[in-house]
């Protein structure tokens, strides 16, 4: 029989690496402190975007996002099929704008790597561009156009992600409130916040921004900290767009429900899920340098959540050394947990099952900070 698998955290990174185990046959349960979705992976605005949000050079993380880039397509039929739900899932391409003739120089360097990565993309300016996005601003002087970029409704993604772990026999626990470990010597062992305890032969822990605290019982420290992301939607039927808009302050992305998503600031604020003023204001102040007319028009609706970011910006998947090595740490995912859903729950498998991950080993190792 194969091993039982405890998994702390029910947001995108839990739920996906539970499908795929479950789906290899293992016995897994999902032990979430509120709701399954209710942090940062139901508060992303879903762009598969690993073209534009990594700009400087084809490292690892860049290659981790570009591999569940492609893994995409099938992984969220997959999701569909099993959890009988749809959510959207488009194919928009996206448009990265630059405003002065100084930073075509950017655009052309990083278009020429990422080409070799699989990008049909092109740098595109004067006619092509606005009939392209025709509410763009004038003052934008060029656009680095990548087709490959997608995005998914996230609320919906993760929703259907978790009737998907469901469906496919995976337990899970909500709403336990603190989850703590206990024992991880010869099994593990966890209790929670409402007094019930749960054991298994290794644990997965996917606790996001909250990693650090859900392992500093462990006596390592692994720095993995939370940034806020405050984000707002306009009435995308007022204001149509079709692409993907990047600017080096945020992006905009149209989605099929009707909301034009806008993000995203990136704020020190501790464990705090407030949305200010501020916050919005300077949103406000960049979407209207890109598209003018949504200076006329209010968001209906902003929320925020708690990206969980690292010492040095490459999430931590990987299995701990020594006494602790029943314990498998998936989390930091900080801007990308939504693209780099498919690929870490197939790397976080194969760690589970003992397979060669060398080429991903020091990159993402959790113990390379110790
Ligand atoms: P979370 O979704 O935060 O899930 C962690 C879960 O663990 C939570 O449900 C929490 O309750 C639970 N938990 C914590 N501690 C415990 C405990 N002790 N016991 C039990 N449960 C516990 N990514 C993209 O790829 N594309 C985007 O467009 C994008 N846009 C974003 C926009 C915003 C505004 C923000 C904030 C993030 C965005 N992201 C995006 C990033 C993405 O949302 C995150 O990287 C991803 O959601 C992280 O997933 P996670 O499962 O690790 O964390
Ligand atoms: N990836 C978009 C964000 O984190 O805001």
């Amino acid at each position: 029989m194969k091993e039982s698998i405890m998994v702390i955290g029910g947001g995108v990174i839990g739920l996906s690496c539970a499908l795929e185990l479950r789906q290899r046959g293992y016995e897994v349960t999902v032990l979430e402190r509120n709701e399954c979705g209710g942090q940062a992976s139901g508060a992303a605005a879903g762009m598969l975007a690993p073209y534009s949000e990594n700009v400087e050079s084809p490292d690892e993380f860049f290659q981790l996002c570009l591999q569940s880039l492609q893994l995409y397509p099938h992984w969220q039929e997959e999701v569909k099929r099993i959890s009988q739900m749809s959510f959207e899932y488009t194919s928009s391409g996206s448009l990265y704008v630059v405003y002065h003739e100084a930073d075509l120089l950017a655009l052309e360097g990083r278009l020429h790597w990422q080409r070799q990565y699989g990008s049909t993309g092109a740098i595109i300016d004067g006619e092509e561009l606005f009939r392209l996005e025709p509410l763009l601003s004038p003052e934008v002087r060029a656009a680095l156009y990548t087709p490959e970029e997608s995005h998914l409704y996230a609320p919906d993604y993760v929703r259907a992600l978790e009737q998907a772990c469901r469906n496919a026999g995976v337990h899970i626990y909500d709403r336990l409130g603190q989850v703590d470990l206990l024992q991880w010597d010869s099994e593990v062992k966890v209790s929670t916040e409402n007094g019930q305890h749960f054991q298994s032969d290794q644990l997965l822990i996917c606790s996001g921004a909250w990693a650090q605290q859900t392992t500093e019982v462990l006596g390592l420290a692994f720095p993995i900290y939370p940034i806020r992301g405050q984000i707002c939607a306009y009435d995308r039927k007022a204001h149509p767009i079709q692409h993907m808009v990047f600017s080096s302050q945020g992006y905009l992305v149209g989605k099929e429900n009707g909301s034009l998503v806008c993000g995203a600031s990136e704020d020190i604020a501790g464990f705090s899920t407030e949305v200010t003023e501020r916050g919005i204001e300077r949103l406000k102040r960049w979407n209207k340098k890109v598209f003018p007319k949504l200076d006329d028009m209010q968001p209906f609706h902003r929320w925020a959540g708690l990206r969980p970011s690292t010492q040095d910006g490459m999430p931590l998947i990987g299995r701990l050394s020594g006494e602790r090595s029943r314990i498998i740490l998936a989390a930091g995912h900080y801007r990308n947990g939504i693209l780099l859903s498919p690929a870490t729950a197939k790397l976080a498998a194969d760690i589970v099952e003992k397979k060669d991950i060398a080429a991903y080993n020091l990159a993402f190792s959790p113990e390379r900070f110790v």
